[in-house]
């Protein structure tokens, strides 16, 4: 693993853009993810592609997971928020931006077609992530199969806690939810997992440092042959061998 420690937030955002700029620019298949983390890294896309730097032509979106049952016009579901943060605002073609189908009669059907469509569209290229303060993945909750594919999931608690803020309260939040599994996601040609905050010092450190477990689903970026972790210093906080990561920086063959 590659593990990028940047000064603020910002950085963290500004580098993550960096990669994905390479894989937008040649029309790649972009795998995006929700959450407060990505924002400022869709926004640093979204001002460069204004800026005339960058196109999404040609490119494919996947997104990670969605709540099952929620509208798709419900501002909170991952449609509206992949579709309101990125994709309206940048040159993709509507039709390539796919989201998991929350709201299908047959749950496990509609989630096979999505990884159906995943596999016809190439495999995804570049899977952007998030991570849980209890080290999810998606929405991979500990315990998650380490070889699981797209299905429903049950929040932990913790996570409904933790995304009421988004929604007026607690009770409002989905309980259920549809996610690529880890199995899918480790499909995926680079992994880019990004994460600023104390608050996600720990998973950061179970996810490095940790053993492969589910009990850190995020723990199989360590089996992933490109897996890139950039962290703020607060992120990273409670790793053991920060100075090494840095010098490994510093040392970068050119
Ligand atoms: P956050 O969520 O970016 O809002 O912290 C990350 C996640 O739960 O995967």
């Amino acid at each position: 693993m590659e593990i990028i420690i940047s000064d603020s937030p910002n950085d963290v955002a500004v580098k993550a853009a960096d990669i994905l700029q390479g894989y937008a620019n040649r029309g790649a298949t972009l795998g995006v993810a929700t959450g407060s983390t990505p924002l400022a890294t869709y926004e640093e896309l979204i001002r460069r592609h204004t800026a005339g730097e960058l196109s999404f032509a040609g490119c494919k979106m996947f997104a990670l997971d969605e709540y099952v049952g929620l509208p798709i016009e419900h501002e909170q579901s991952y449609y509206s928020v992949i579709h309101n943060e990125l994709s309206n605002h940048v040159d993709i073609d509507p039709q390539d931006v796919h989201i998991p189908n929350g709201l299908a009669e047959d749950l496990a059907a509609g989630c096979a077609d999505y990884e159906q469509a995943i596999v016809d569209a190439g495999g995804i290229d570049v899977q952007l992530l998030g991570i849980g303060a209890n080290g999810h993945v998606g929405f991979n909750e500990p315990s998650s199969s380490l070889s699981s594919l797209t299905r429903m999931k049950t929040l932990h608690p913790q996570t409904v806690a933790d995304n009421a803020r988004f929604f007026d309260s607690a009770e409002n939040v989905p309980v259920h939810v549809v996610t690529q599994g880890l199995g899918t996601i480790q499909r995926a040609g680079q992994l880019l997992l990004l994460a600023t905050g104390e608050q996600k010092a720990h998973a950061i450190s179970q996810l490095v440092e940790g053993p492969l477990s589910a009990a850190c689903p995020a723990s199989i970026l360590q089996i992933h042959p490109h897996a890139t972790v950039i962290v703020d210093e607060a992120a990273a906080s409670k790793l053991n061998n920060v100075d090494y990561y840095k010098f490994i920086q510093q040392h970068k063959p050119a």
